[in-house]
């Protein structure tokens, strides 16, 4: 078995004919938790849709587990053990909590999934008194933590986040962060698109940059965090510090 868990290798990417990615080299070893950063419109969310099988694959190659997965279908890769959660829309809000959890696993038999709803609430238990309460109802840190269990439901061993943060308090940023070093700790590989770039550089592997479609830089989460030139740039101004 490969330390490679995912591995892209001058990926092409965009919407139908518009091309968005221009050459992305990327891997993600098992275990661990990588983070993306990059500024408004670089293609952090198209990056996570293409490896997600929704976004057109133009050129390039995306291995996954030891197969090219390039131009899969999403049932295929959740199959896989590939789950995501969007950086939009990531709930139903007009179902109940549990309805959002049980359209996470149509496919399982009851049991199955009963099992699955009560791991995933054992991950959130803040979730546990929402139960049967509208997602709408729900604050933005609950929503969040909503979608990620979701995500939860099919057991999937790599998990894709884009800005599960975005738009919450401090306290519930820190909270969702540590949710995800929790779920790595249970053996889940971690892909984060993060805005909150300090939160998730502290407790993340290593980062990549993107800038206009491209990675432009990639290293260790802590040399970033360390760099100053990088930090002034990325980390700092809108960003959390
Ligand atoms: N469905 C789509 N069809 C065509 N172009 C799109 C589509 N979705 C996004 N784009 C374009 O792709 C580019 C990259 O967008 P993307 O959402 O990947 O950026 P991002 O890095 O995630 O930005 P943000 O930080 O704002 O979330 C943008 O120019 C955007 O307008
Ligand atoms: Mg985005």
């Amino acid at each position: 078995m490969s330390e490679r868990l995912l591995e892209v290798k001058g990926l092409k990417a965009g919407y139908d004919a518009v091309r968005i990615l221009h050459g992305i080299d990327l891997h993600v070893n098992r275990g661990e938790f990588v983070t993306i950063i990059g500024p408004n419109g670089c293609g952090k969310s198209t990056f996570i849709k293409a490896i997600f099988g929704l976004a057109t694959h133009h050129e390039g190659e995306v291995n996954h587990d030891g197969e090219i997965v390039s131009g899969w279908r999403t049932d295929r890769l959740v199959n896989r053990g590939i789950s995501y959660v969007p950086q939009r829309d990531n709930v139903f809000p007009g179902l109940s909590v549990i309805e959002n959890l049980e359209m996470g696993g149509l496919k399982l038999s009851a049991e199955v999934l009963e099992f699955r709803v009560e791991e995933a609430f054992r991950m959130f238990p803040d979730l546990i008194s929402r139960t049967n309460d509208l997602a709408a109802s729900l604050s933005g840190g609950e929503r969040q933590m909503l979608a990620i269990s979701r995500a939860l439901i099919s057991k999937p061993s790599f998990l894709l986040l884009d800005e599960p943060t975005a738009a919450l308090s401090p306290l519930y940023q820190q909270q969702i962060i540590q949710r995800i070093d929790n779920l790595r700790s249970e053996g889940i590989t971690i892909l984060l698109v993060e805005q909150n770039a300090r939160l998730a550089l502290k407790r993340s592997d290593r980062a990549y940059i993107f800038a206009g479609g491209k990675v432009v830089h990639t290293s260790e989460a802590s040399k970033v965090l360390d760099d100053p030139e990088i930090g002034e740039y990325f980390l700092g101004g809108e960003y959390n510090h």
